[in-house]
């Protein structure tokens, strides 16, 4: 028995009812009657993906039901930090790159889960502290990243960083004592390290609107706010014999945050109510245009890791269960999506970059005070991420580049939205082809990743 699931079961909202179908105007209101689990979730924009126990690839039952049902997949341990990196800078991705090559060869989007987790480090990151932890992290993010970079479609580049119950506050772990700024740190590290995977936070007992679902909210529209690439949040959604009446406005408020949101570990304590559950998520996340996608935490029963509770959809034997049609039924039912055009682009974070459907600027004159720059930045001992936030002057720029002169000891090991020239000393950053021209007076941002310290280092910037 596993005294996690136990909690999680305890504090789930004790309320059962409709939920109530609040379309916005993006969602288009067609039945169809697709009869797979992936075929309907397409024929309404969204995908439907499975947790994948590597062991289970060559058992023929779960394969055929897996490749039939679901056209996303997500690693149920393989891609864990204990997995991934078993002895400090030794990275194992035999199990990664065997669902990789799975998904690849049966058309499944890949979920990478997860980056930076409390739970399932390796005993060597266990017993580490401060910078020296703060360090290997961002290592594990940058290097796991890196090995998997174009082939993830979400990240969840941290899971589970919130305590339950009602403080709202972060849990303590040993990933939160290097310092409040980790996970923003490890959002900047996985968006360098692959610029074209979703970056999501993702955590559990966020079934409704709570104290710990809302201190998550809260910690996202800073991040939306300040421009840490955030783009998508993950709900766990294991669940016992009730569904909080309020599931569905929890997705949409953060949904208005300007974030993708998914059901990422689907699963339902049996007994009477849980085809109804399984069903009431499924519209729900339908109901919400930014609920891109369901993943259900295994396929039969007996591959659950919630042991005797029979959590999913299908018998071990195979058949369909009856939470089974009710989840295709409202699939079928649902409204669909046109996959927003508005998603900002991977390697642009923050609510200040320019929309792509700003009029370039008539060809301005250069001048060397065509711009300016301000750098804000988040340090720790050994290492910083410094965010660059560049302004065109009045007659605007056709290119820039910002330097910056690093103190002895600091170098350069990751930037985004710009390439840098030189790594130490005096670093000069240029602009990448989609944000050099600026009209006067906009704005964009661009960042860079360190070790040692940025401290005071000033900007320059330099228009063309
Ligand atoms: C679980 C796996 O299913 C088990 O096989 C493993 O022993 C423990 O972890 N939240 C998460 C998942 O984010 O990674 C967990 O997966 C379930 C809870």
């Amino acid at each position: 028995m596993n005294h996690k699931r136990v909690l999680r079961l305890a504090v789930t909202v004790a309320a059962t009812g409709a939920l109530a179908a609040g379309m916005t105007m993006t969602l288009t209101s067609t039945a169809s009657a697709g009869t797979t689990l992936k075929a309907s979730a397409a024929e309404k924009g969204r995908y439907f993906g499975a947790a994948v126990a590597g062991q289970k690839l060559s058992d023929n039952t779960y394969v055929t039901i897996l490749n039939r049902e679901f056209n996303s997949v997500v690693a149920e341990n393989d891609m864990k930090w204990d997995a991934t990196e078993p002895q400090q800078g030794r990275f194992v991705y035999t199990g990664g790159d065997r669902l990789v090559s799975h998904a690849q060869a049966n058309g499944q989007s890949v979920r990478g889960h997860a980056l930076l987790w409390y739970q399932q480090q390796p005993g060597w990151a266990q017993n580490m502290s401060g910078s020296a932890l703060r360090s290997a992290m961002i290592n594990h993010v940058t290097q796991v990243a890196t090995h998997f970079r174009g082939k993830i479609h979400s990240w969840d580049v941290v899971n589970e960083a919130f305590a339950d119950g009602n403080s709202g506050a972060r849990r303590d772990s040993n990933l939160q004592r290097t310092g409040n700024d980790w996970i923003e740190a490890a959002f900047y590290a996985a968006r360098a390290a692959d610029p074209g995977a979703k970056l999501c936070y993702n955590d559990y007992n966020t079934d409704g609107i709570n104290a710990k679902s809302t201190g998550i909210y809260n910690m996202v529209r800073d991040f939306r706010s300040r421009g840490v690439p955030i783009d998508c949040v993950g709900f766990q959604s294991h669940l016992g014999t009730s569904l909080a009446s309020d599931y569905q406005a929890n997705l949409q408020r953060f949904a208005d945050l300007g974030v993708d949101v998914q059901i990422t570990e689907l699963d339902v304590m049996s007994g009477g109510n849980q085809a109804n559950i399984f069903a009431g998520v499924t519209r729900a996340c339908m109901n919400v245009s930014r609920c891109t996608g369901i993943t259900t935490w295994g396929v039969r029963d007996c591959d659950s890791w919630r042991g005797s509770d029979n959590a999913l959809l299908f018998e071990c034997s195979g058949n369909k269960k009856a939470a089974y049609t009710s989840v295709l039924n409202a699939l079928n039912a649902g409204p669909g999506i046109t996959p927003s055009p508005t998603t900002p682009g991977p390697t642009t974070p923050g609510p200040t970059t320019p929309p792509p459907t700003t009029p370039p600027p008539t060809t301005p004159p250069p001048g060397p005070d065509g711009c300016t720059a301000s750098v804000s930045l988040n340090s720790w001992t050994g290492g910083f991420v410094a965010s660059v936030k560049v302004t065109a002057g009045s007659a605007g720029t056709n290119g820039w580049n910002v330097s910056v002169t690093l103190p002895g000891g600091a170098s350069v090991t990751n930037t985004w939205s710009a390439t840098a020239s030189g790594s130490t000393g005096t670093v000069r950053f240029t602009n990448v082809n989609y944000n050099g021209r600026l009209g006067a007076g906009q704005v964009t941002e661009f960042g860079f990743q360190g070790t040692g310290s940025a401290a005071g280092v000033t900007p320059t910037c330099t228009a063309s």
